[in-house]
């Protein structure tokens, strides 16, 4: 998909060609309607579809005129419609990428059959228009002409085609799947492609539907939504004081068998749980878990075409937009070292820079980071490939030139009991003996700081300890990225007590509620931990968990207007159940703001794009520019410029109120 992909030469030719060809009389697309008088005459044939932006689409042939009365491929490229769909993804940031620029396909290269046009769905547009028209609200542009679901699609009955088609997933889930008789999964340890996924998974929350759920946490950048599939007692719902765990795979599209090994997690979860396995209900009652099974499906799709057991080391490492996803999380590590100077000063949801946002941020990542501020998630494994160790941040070494150096964070015994746990029911990790890849960290135990491996910034876990709650582990399952068939059941034996027990230890340390003198849940109060300068907060419903090893703590809970109070506790050797530590703050006035320590109210709203994102803080870029356009130019929003090239034939359907 490269090369046609240019819109700003596609903008200069139209200066050329556009003006001579562009009826202005008519408003755009009346001419296919019939509403201008002359109506198109001659007959379309149909044609290979051609068209740079558009070679995705679930056909091949295409015709000419279109519905907009393009008579020729070189009429579409010199289009306003198609530079507006060519930028689209930019201007909304990715946003509906890539269904909006498929359904406006379906409009500039209708599908032909028998040299007739088939038109697209209307319920296809209506879907989306609903779904995306708040990205268009948010960059102020009105939603396009031509994709106006009354005027340019018709309904079944007419015969319409779905321009999405490719984008979705049918699963069909048969009554034997849900047949309560047959408990008993049979796991195939196999590789499995993107349908074959998610319909295991939509199967297996079909089956287990008391206790399992899946939902989207939004798109791959050729759009495959990312599943998540999550297990609890009350699927869909935080429960008070039940601590939420992940486990996400395949962020490195080639690293695959920890995405097998979450599929097989999930089958196995259901099964034994309806099997009455009593550990498995035990932490399903208790816990909520959530697996996504592939971070990165689009780089998964380039790796598996080179086959399993070719150790690619790199192909489909990245996304389809050649970005390596544990690479492009906000930095907040290099501040931290920086302020760990200051004695006073604690490391613990940090903003994000807003430089972060000037670069190129994935939408995998994007959904990523919207999925950790939405759900209180207090532990969570990353599972790579090609190496068999246990990493704990920080991965982004404090050394000065960035050298490999150990780089601690303030909860080092923590991370090393959390990484111990893992190690010590893996066979091959706690095996000193053996012949194994993985040699490198025998004498370590299996375990190291990332960092003192080597450093990297812009990992996730770093993101997850420094922005959010949540405690996270990198987990190398072995030696190959991408191994045959025959090494996936071996995997999971291998894997499978660790991720359970990993799982279980979101029930060490303590946790509890935070309320006000009337009971009242306080949100966002701080939980600190004498010697320890990594605070938790609470989430909405006043709920926290702090993970700890066994010892004795001063915890201090506060939050902003209320008094501040401390206890003493004990947590024993043998812990097997988080200690339950609630708070009552009361209300007391507030005479200086002196609250530097607790989190500003509006910190998850300073930078917002996440929730109601504003592509554009950087308008002001056209301000130098001078004449006559230029001025006329000015009232303009900013993405106006994006079509400065158009001359006369600006797109002044995408303005308001015009
Ligand atoms: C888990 O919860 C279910 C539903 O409430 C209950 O039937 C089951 O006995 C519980 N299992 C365990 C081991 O607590
Ligand atoms: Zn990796």
């Amino acid at each position: 998909m490269a090369g046609l992909r240019c819109p700003l030469l596609g903008a200069l030719l139209i200066i050329i060609v556009g003006v001579v060809r562009c009826s202005p009389k008519c408003f755009p697309g009346d001419q296919a309607l019939g509403k201008c008088g002359e109506s198109t005459s001659e007959k379309g044939t149909c044609a290979d579809n051609t068209l740079g932006y558009c070679d995705d689409l679930p056909y091949s042939k295409a015709i000419f005129p279109n519905l907009l009365d393009h008579r020729s491929r070189g009429d579409v490229e010199f289009s306003a419609e198609y530079i507006l769909l060519s930028v689209l993804d930019n201007l909304l940031q990715g946003e509906c990428n890539p269904d909006l620029r498929l359904v406006g396909c379906s409009i500039l290269a209708p599908k032909c059959e028998k040299n007739k046009i088939v038109k697209p769905c209307r319920r296809v547009c209506q879907a989306l228009k609903k779904s995306c028209l708040p990205a268009f609200e948010a960059i102020d542009m009105a939603w396009p002409y031509f994709l106006d679901c009354d005027r340019f699609f018709v309904g079944e009955e007419e015969g319409c085609h779905d321009p999405l088609e490719k984008l979705r997933v049918n699963v069909e889930i048969t009554s034997e799947d849900l047949a309560p008789q047959t408990p008993y999964t049979l796991i195939h340890f196999t590789h499995h492609n993107y349908n074959q996924m998610v319909s295991i998974l939509k199967k297996t929350a079909a089956k287990c539907s008391n206790i399992a759920k899946t939902y989207s946490i939004g798109r791959s950048f050729e759009g495959k939504d990312l599943f998540v599939i999550e297990f609890s007692n009350n699927p869909g719902q935080h429960d008070l004081l039940e601590p939420e765990v992940r486990y996400v795979a395949n962020m490195h599209g080639n690293e695959v068998v920890g995405r097998e090994l979450l599929i097989y997690l999930a089958q196995y979860l259901c099964s034994e749980y309806l099997l009455g396995n009593t550990r498995i209900q035990t932490l399903i009652n208790t816990t909520r878990i959530h697996l996504l099974p592939s971070m990165n499906p689009d780089g998964y799709e380039r790796a598996s075409e080179e086959g399993a057991g070719y150790n690619g080391w790199t192909n489909g490492r990245m996304t389809a937009q050649n970005i390596d996803l544990n690479r492009n999380f906000p930095d907040l590590t290099s501040e931290v070292h920086k302020i760990m100077k200051v004695r006073s000063a604690r490391v613990d949801h940090m903003p994000i820079p807003e430089s972060y946002w000037w670069g190129k941020v994935a939408p995998e990542t994007k959904a990523v980071m919207k999925w950790m501020r939405n759900v209180p998630f207090v532990l969570s494994g990353s599972l790579h490939g090609g190496e068999l160790v246990v990493t704990y941040p920080y991965d982004f070494s404090k050394h000065p030139l960035e050298e490999k150096m150990f780089s601690p964070t303030p909860d080092d015994k923590v991370f090393k009991m959390l990484s111990k746990t893992y190690v010590a029911s893996h066979p091959k990790m706690s095996d000193q003996s053996t012949e194994r890849c993985g040699g490198n960290f025998i004498n370590r135990g299996s375990i190291i700081n990332g960092a003192e491996w080597y450093s990297f910034s812009g990992g996730m876990p770093d993101f997850s300890y420094l922005h959010t709650n949540c405690f996270e582990l990198t987990l190398e399952l072995g030696c190959e990225k991408f191994p045959t068939e025959d090494e996936l059941y071996p995997a999971w034996q291998d894997n499978k007590e660790s991720l359970l027990s990993l799982i279980e230890m979101v029930h060490r340390g303590i946790k509890g509620v935070v309320k006000d003198e009337h009971g009242n849940p306080i949100k966002n109060a701080r939980i600190s931990v004498k010697g320890i300068r990594h605070d938790i907060t609470t989430g909405e419903d006043g709920d926290y968990w702090r993970l700890l090893i066994p010892g004795v703590y001063v915890i201090t809970a506060e939050a902003f207007g209320y008094s501040k109070v401390s206890k003493k506790i004990t947590l024993p050797a043998r812990m097997m159940k988080a200690g339950r530590v609630d708070f009552v703050l009361n209300r007391v006035e507030i005479k200086t703001r002196k609250y530097d320590k607790l989190i500003p109210e509006d910190i998850y709203d300073r930078y917002d794009p996440l929730d109601s994102y504003d592509p554009h803080a950087q308008a002001g870029q056209r301000e130098q520019g001078e004449g006559d356009e230029q001025s006329q130019d000015r009232e303009k929003p900013w993405w106006w410029s994006y079509f400065s090239m158009l001359g006369n034939n600006k797109p002044s359907w995408l303005l308001k109120n015009n």
